[in-house]
């Protein structure tokens, strides 16, 4: 009989132990991942509902929290962007295997205000906002060739100045209503604490593995 993994880093994931708001529960999680060595902590799959009802996912990256958001920047022009300016509804998760941890979170999702997405894009290097300024996100290209020769005129053309924050790019915050933390234990018996809004705060419940 092939044997199934079990689950057993982590003692277990009591009520007790959660902070009050989940996205500071969350940041610990990802703090600890970050410092069980995993290269991507903040690398989070974020689905989304195209216009015919059909899902689509997608690994983005967490790039902090602002007003009980959780934040990501893209092109807001490529599929993802195009699905979120219908149906603002989405869904993340986060997987982090050296911790036998998840992190599952649904709510709606809004655009972060302009100068936000500016700070970001500045603090990013030259060669990321070339690559943001270049890319048609989602859209088919020809080949490599034409791409990299779209990205060589750009240089030329700013060659000196500034990367211009372009129009099409930015960030969005996901509003959570519900946060769920799972936690591996043995014989498929995990813990799992979900976070829901409710009018005055959260409601923490737990669910069968
Ligand atoms: C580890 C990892 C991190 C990524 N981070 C981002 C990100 O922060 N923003 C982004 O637009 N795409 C990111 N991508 C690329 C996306 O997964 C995806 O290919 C791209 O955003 C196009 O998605 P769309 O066509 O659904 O809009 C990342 C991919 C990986 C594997």
């Amino acid at each position: 009989m092939p044997q199934a993994k079990q689950y057993t880093l982590n003692p277990p994931l009591d009520e007790s132990e959660l902070l009050p708001e989940p996205l500071d529960q969350l940041q610990n999680w990802i703090t600890a991942a970050q410092a069980a060595g995993m290269i991507d902590a903040t690398a989070m799959t974020l689905a989304t509902v195209g216009a015919d009802g059909r899902p689509s996912a997608r690994i983005v990256l967490c790039k902090g929290f602002s007003e009980g958001g959780v934040c990501f920047f893209t092109n807001q022009e490529g599929r993802k962007g195009r699905e979120l300016a219908q149906h603002p509804d989405a869904a993340l998760v986060f997987w982090w295997d050296k911790l036998e941890r998840q992190v599952r979170i649904e709510g709606r999702v809004e655009r972060l205000p302009r100068a936000a997405s500016l700070e970001y894009f500045r603090s990013r290097p030259r060669e990321s906002q070339l690559g943001a300024y270049t890319s048609r996100q989602s859209a088919v290209v020809a080949s490599r060739e034409e791409l990299d020769a779209r990205l060589e005129a750009n240089e030329q053309a700013f060659a000196g100045i500034e990367i211009p924050l372009p129009d099409f790019w930015g960030g969005y915050r996901l509003l959570p209503q519900a946060v769920e933390f799972w936690q591996g234990r043995r014989g498929r018996m995990h813990d799992r604490l979900r976070y829901l809004r409710t009018a005055d705060g959260w409601n923490v419940e737990r669910l069968e593995p």
